[in-house]
């Protein structure tokens, strides 16, 4: 079976590292076109830098790697080293990247890699602020009916706010551009904290990345006991919430998932709800269905996957 194509797009951030490991673990069934930064968790600046670093921590320099907006659509940028360190990949001592950022701006090789490619081949995976992704649509609109599918992290119904008592973060710091997205007309598979925060590494989980023995095993052990605090002191959580993973998993194996197509809309306008996504999960409205929205995984299933694939780098 060919690989399927995909576009990262990302904030990374310690999850979207994991994230980028997993698929680039997995060339048999994922063929990573570029990966494309944005604004987030830290600057885009960093986010550029640390997406870098993971590239030549699984030892696959040759991935292009692409900068994309430094600023939400029409917000100020919201970051979140509360959670991620200031550089947003505190936890492992990596070197600094020698491979080079594309000249090319993240949007424009979206929409350049949309036009070239068969129509229905390419999915774009966001897994941070939706910036770059509604700003290709904006300035390309004809890209919308050519991408395959969206699978992106992001939003929350049950489970309410991480950043905000209502909204998760890459929503919130960036409502518009999900409204964009979300209205587009696009197919669209949505991971929400519904059910990122059930793909939790707890201290076994983590002893297993490490016990790889490999400098990725023992970086994304290091990582996720990093980042583990800020879950553990909010929620008592067992462990660190491997979000963005959940998007990688999803296109390698489908079936560890559930969730209900539903409408999601996304608050824009008031500031006590700003960016909340409101999902119609009990079907009380007649709004059309526009997104997959996953409620559950099969977290041992997850885990096994992943740190199997892991072990591959
Ligand atoms: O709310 C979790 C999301 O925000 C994840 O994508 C994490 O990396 C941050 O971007
Ligand atoms: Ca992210």
């Amino acid at each position: 079976m060919t690989p399927r194509k995909i576009i990262i797009d990302t904030d990374p951030g310690q999850d979207d590292a994991v994230a980028i490991l997993l698929a680039l673990a997995s060339p048999e069934d994922l063929d990573v076109l570029g990966i494309t930064c944005v604004a987030g968790n830290v600057p885009l600046t960093l986010t550029a830098r640390n997406a870098r670093i993971i590239c030549e921590l699984a030892d696959k320099p040759g991935v292009p790697v692409y900068a994309g907006c430094d600023r939400p659509l029409g917000r100020a940028l919201v970051t979140a080293e509360h959670v991620h360190g200031k550089t947003g990949l505190d936890g492992p001592e990596l070197p600094e990247p020698k491979m080079p950022l594309q000249d090319q701006h993240a949007v424009d090789f979206i929409v350049e890699t949309l036009r070239r490619e068969d129509a229905g081949t390419v999915t774009l995976c966001p897994l941070g602020p939706l910036t770059n992704i509604a700003t290709a649509f904006q300035r390309a609109p004809d890209i919308v009916e050519r991408v395959q599918e969206i699978v992106l992290m992001g939003g929350a119904y049950f489970e309410v706010g991480n950043i905000t008592p209502a909204a998760e973060f890459n929503i919130y710091v960036d409502p518009e551009a999900a409204d964009i997205v979300l209205k587009s007309g696009a197919s669209i598979v949505v991971m929400p904290l519904d059910v990122t925060h059930k793909a939790l590494v707890t201290a076994p989980r983590n002893a297993a990345f490490r016990a790889l023995g490999t400098p990725v095993g023992i970086a994304v052990a290091q990582m996720t006991e990093f980042f583990e605090r800020f879950d553990k002191e909010k929620y008592g959580s067992a462990g660190a919430p491997l979000h963005d993973p959940c998007v990688t998993a999803y296109l390698l194996a489908p079936e560890l998932f559930s969730g209900r197509r539903v409408n999601v809309e996304v608050e824009t306008h008031s500031e006590l709800t700003m960016g909340m996504t409101v999902a119609d999960w009990w079907g009380v409205t007649d709004r059309p269905a526009n997104a997959l929205f996953i409620g559950d995984l099969d977290a041992d299933g997850f885990f096994a996957l992943l740190t199997d694939r892991l072990g591959r780098l």
